[in-house]
């Protein structure tokens, strides 16, 4: 076990090509919980021309029993977590033998056994806990698997490829599989287990017949109908806006309960955590659905962008994370909805990116040192980089950027490229110049862009002015201008739309120096520029508009993210404007321009249906925090309970009115113009069962909620209700959690919506809560899909609870994060990431966070995860 002391971060710059590569791998599990033997046969090469540089393996947690050299005994060591073989020739074949023990596997990384399955999980360094070897990226074999079942046999035993043999072996079953492409050690895969198998085939468009197979826990096959469905629309969709064929003959999806995230993209065999494969009606969300095919469609995406084409090193993850956020995000766009997939996109950068950006452990979409890669799967990398893409996807074209991709796959074909080469790519291949655009891969931080603009009687010219500095919480040496399209347009004061021969028909200005002005002609006086239409650069925008000006632009503006944006920002300007008021106890006024803009959206039939209820969410208490770069967090959930509690109030009879008006008839069924349908209802609902608590009328309010819990049928609704009542404590609470948790305890994903509702509930007694749920027989600390919907949402959902101002909040998160640490440290440095901003709180709370922060770190056996993300926050 490495001790604090040794851990070092790896840097971008260090990076060596391998001495060695291995070219073929057979592999010969024989399973058994406590003893599993890992026999590995592999073709090695020299590829330095030093003969004398040694063969080194990863390895980790490992038990070796046997090292042969072309079939022979011989001399090796074990220097650390390598394992180290002098004196080899340029071409031989080595067999490890190696034992592991993946029934005690809690860290879910390396070959692991839970619930009775056995499953794999490489990405990034997991597979040096199966055997040593050249655990890195740029090491690409080809595979042979052999699986021998356990003792008590196994419904079946899977790995990457084509089946090549079965049988039986010693009393045992086996089988074999064979990958016939060669690839990183990341994305091999095993899975062995007893599942329900759906079974369905795709005919590509070539002509080719792929099977199809999900395999799911048993007795889940109806709730796996959706995921297979979404994997043909994933097929096709490739094939028709990316011109990418499936190049396997099968392709296989196992559905897991224990999984330290969303996902993986093993080549041929993706594994999914249940959450995202299991659906049905009465078991899952609207959103659960909506999920589902965009996370199968992410994995089935990275079959060309990270797995034929993979990386040079773990410092491009977001090579191929970017990319494939950027396909799933079109293909949801594609099949679902454009506009509520970009706002809900967008809600990531400015809710979570924003706030990653500001903290300590900032960092460029390209990162220039990690200590454990793990911490670097963050919404940098993906969403940031994904937005990144859109950029480029913006300034080639659609047509252009398929293009490019195409040449850039084709190029790198079966090879580990970086980030750099993808670049190129897009330069050759369009002819573009993206010099100063890379600075958007090496540079961490936030764009500021302040805008002011003027209208020139005399000449009449209209000036935009445009100035931009880099924020980040991290020191930033040397920051330069960064090259922002700004998709924008001109309206009147009348909210038309005005044109100016300056501004061509892309609507695209670009931005990259420090600062810029730009003159226009055919405007007025009363001229108003619509800036980032669409966001179309992740950056926040300062402009001097009134509200009125963000009223017009609600209200005419087509763009969905400007409609919202100009909402949010109304309700911006009113905490901001008014938050000093609640300190000192003095009245605020009624927010007027914030309940006339959402009755407007509610009411106005120029608005997008399927819009509404996203336009009219309040920003969360999260994502207000992120506006402040230090924060009075009690006057500011005061003052967001008021505007949330006027807006319920005066617009009650039109939330009564959307309620009725939006009920759906028959029996439900998943799309998404009914998803929103719901969403809008349900928010009516909660608002309306706010009015009438507010105006004294539990009873009301009360009757309201039961009855929709009641009435539901679907768990959408049912879901909406039982917030309602937990959220807004009616008395209806207990009997609905009581409802819920006799019909539910027995299914393990749906019953983390009781502790999701109820670790979220904001209320400051939610921490005694959340204490006393960890006790609940359904509480599982080892299973990271329980520890996320109780810790989590305690951590990332609830301010009110975590900053409570006794510090209990923050005792229980580092109780937990603690207790984690031993157990699987990739979740406990998950949950510790809202302390780590501790800077942007009082000083009482500051004074509190970074106590438990010098209290975990001052621990000997902290792991390397924590250790890397606390140390970046208080320094070490
Ligand atoms: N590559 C996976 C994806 O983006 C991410 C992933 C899944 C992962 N499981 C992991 C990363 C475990 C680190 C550890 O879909
Ligand atoms: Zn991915």
């Amino acid at each position: 076990m490495a001790s604090k002391k040794n851990y070092k971060a790896k840097k971008r710059l260090e990076y060596k090509a391998p001495d060695f590569t291995a070219t073929n791998i057979e592999l010969e599990f024989n399973l058994s919980d406590e003893y599993t033997q890992v026999k590995s046969v592999t073709r090695y090469q020299r590829l330095t021309s030093d003969r004398k540089a040694a063969l080194r393996l990863d390895g980790q947690d490992l038990e070796l029993v046997e090292v042969l050299l072309n079939g022979h005994p011989c001399d090796s060591m074990v220097e650390g977590d390598c394992l180290v073989i002098e004196n080899v020739p340029d071409d031989f074949e080595l067999t490890v033998e190696t034992v592991i023990a993946p029934a005690s596997n809690t860290s879910l990384m390396g070959l692991y056994k839970t619930d009775g399955v056995f499953c794999t999980q490489c990405e990034p360094e997991g597979f040096r806990r199966i055997t040593y070897f050249l655990d890195r990226p740029d090491v690409l074999a080809k595979y042979k698997v052999t699986i021998v079942g356990p003792e008590y046999g196994c419904g079946v035993l899977l790995s990457n490829g084509n089946l090549v043999a079965s049988g039986t072996k010693n009393g045992r079953n086996f089988c074999t599989w064979e990958d016939p492409f060669p690839k990183p050690s990341y994305l091999f895969a095993l899975v062995a287990g007893s599942f329900d198998i759906i079974k369905d085939t795709y005919k590509t468009k070539s002509g080719r017949n792929v099977s199809l197979e999900l395999y799911v826990d048993r007795g889940a096959y109806e709730r796996g109908l959706w995921a297979m469905e979404s994997i043909k629309q994933s097929m096709k969709w490739d094939e028709s806006r990316f011109n990418l064929e499936y190049d396997l003959d099968n392709f296989k999806v196992v559905a897991v309960d224990f999984f330290n995230q969303g996902a993986m993209e093993n080549k041929g065999l993706n594994i999914f955590n249940s959450i995202y494969v299991l659906v049905d009606p009465h078991t899952a969300t609207d959103t659960n659905y909506f999920n589902v095919q965009s996370v199968i469609g992410h994995e089935y995406f990275h079959n060309y962008t990270g797995d034929r084409v993979t990386l040079r090193d773990w410092f491009q993850l977001s090579l191929k994370e970017s990319l494939t956020v950027f396909r799933d995000q079109e293909f949801s766009s594609d099949v679902a909805s454009r506009a509520l997939t970009r706002l809900q996109s967008i809600d990531v950068i400015r809710g979570t990116q924003f706030a990653e950006d500001a903290g300590p452990m900032a960092h460029p979409v390209r990162p220039e040192k990690v200590m454990e890669m793990n911490n670097f799967y963050t919404v940098t990398i993906y969403d940031k980089g994904a937005e990144v893409i859109r950029m480029i996807h913006t300034i080639l074209g659609e047509e252009a950027f398929i293009k490019a991709v195409n040449d850039y796959l084709t190029r790198y074909d079966g090879q580990a490229a970086t980030i750099e080469d993808f670049i190129v790519s897009m330069e050759v291949s369009s002819k573009k110049d993206l010099a100063q655009f890379r600075l958007w891969y090496t540079q961490a931080g936030t764009p500021h862009v302040r805008a002011s603009w003027e209208f020139d009687e005399q000449s009449s010219l209209f000036t935009l002015n445009l100035s931009q500095t880099l924020e980040c919480g991290v020191p930033l040496k040397n920051a330069s201008a960064m090259y922002i399209p700004i998709r924008m347009c001109f309206i009147d004061g009348k909210g038309n739309i005005q044109n100016s021969p300056e501004l061509d028909e892309s609507g695209i200005l670009i931005f990259n120096q420090d600062e810029q002005s730009y003159t226009f002609t055919n405007l007025s006086a009363d001229t108003l520029p619509v800036l980032f239409m669409d966001f179309s650069a992740p950056v926040k925008c300062f402009a001097p508009y009134t509200d009125d000006d963000y009223s017009l632009m609600l209200k005419n503006v087509a763009d969905p993210f400007i409609k919202k944006d100009s909402a949010t920002s109304l309700i911006n300007n009113y905490v901001h404007g008014h938050i000093d008021k609640i300190a000192s106890g003095g009245t605020l006024p009624d927010p007027v321009a914030i309940i006339d803009a959402i009755g407007f959206l509610l009411t106005d039939k120029s608005v997008d249906p399927l819009l509404v209820c996203e336009l009219i969410k309040i920003p969360s208490v999260n994502e207000l925090i992120e506006t402040f770069k230090v924060v009075d967090l009690d006057s500011l959930i005061a003052i967001r309970d008021f505007i949330e509690k006027q807006v319920a109030l005066s617009l009650a009879d039109t939330f009564k009115t959307v309620y009725e008006n939006n009920r759906l008839r028959g029996s439900y069924k998943y799309n998404i113009k009914d998803a929103s349908k719901r969403a809008l209802r349900n928010s009516a609902l909660y608002m309306l069962a706010l009015a009438r608590k507010e105006s004294e009328k539990v009873a009301e309010a009360d009757a309201l909620v039961l009855s929709h819990y009641e009435k539901a049928n679907n768990f959408t609704d049912k879901l909406a209700a039982m917030t309602c009542a937990v959220h807004l404590e009616l008395p209806c609470k207990g009997l609905i959690l009581e409802n819920f948790e006799s019909e539910w305890q027995h299914d393990a994903l749906v019953f983390d919506n009781f502790f999701r509702v109820q670790g979220s509930a904001p209320s400051e007694e939610t921490v005694y809560t959340v204490r006393k749920l960890m006790r609940h027989k359904r509480f599982d600390k080892i299973n990271p899909n329980r520890v996320r919907a109780l810790i989590g949402s305690l951590a990332f959902n609830n301010p009110k609870a975590l900053h409570k101002i006794d510090g209990t909040g923050y005792l229980l998160l580092s109780d937990v994060v603690q207790e984690l640490d031993g157990i699987n440290q990739h979740i406990a440095a998950r949950l510790i990431t809202p302390l780590l901003s501790f800077k942007r709180f009082d000083a009482k709370r500051q004074e509190m966070m970074r106590e438990v922060l010098h209290k975990l770190i001052s621990k000997d056996n902290i792991s390397s995860s924590l250790y890397e993300k606390i140390s970046a926050a208080i320094g070490s």
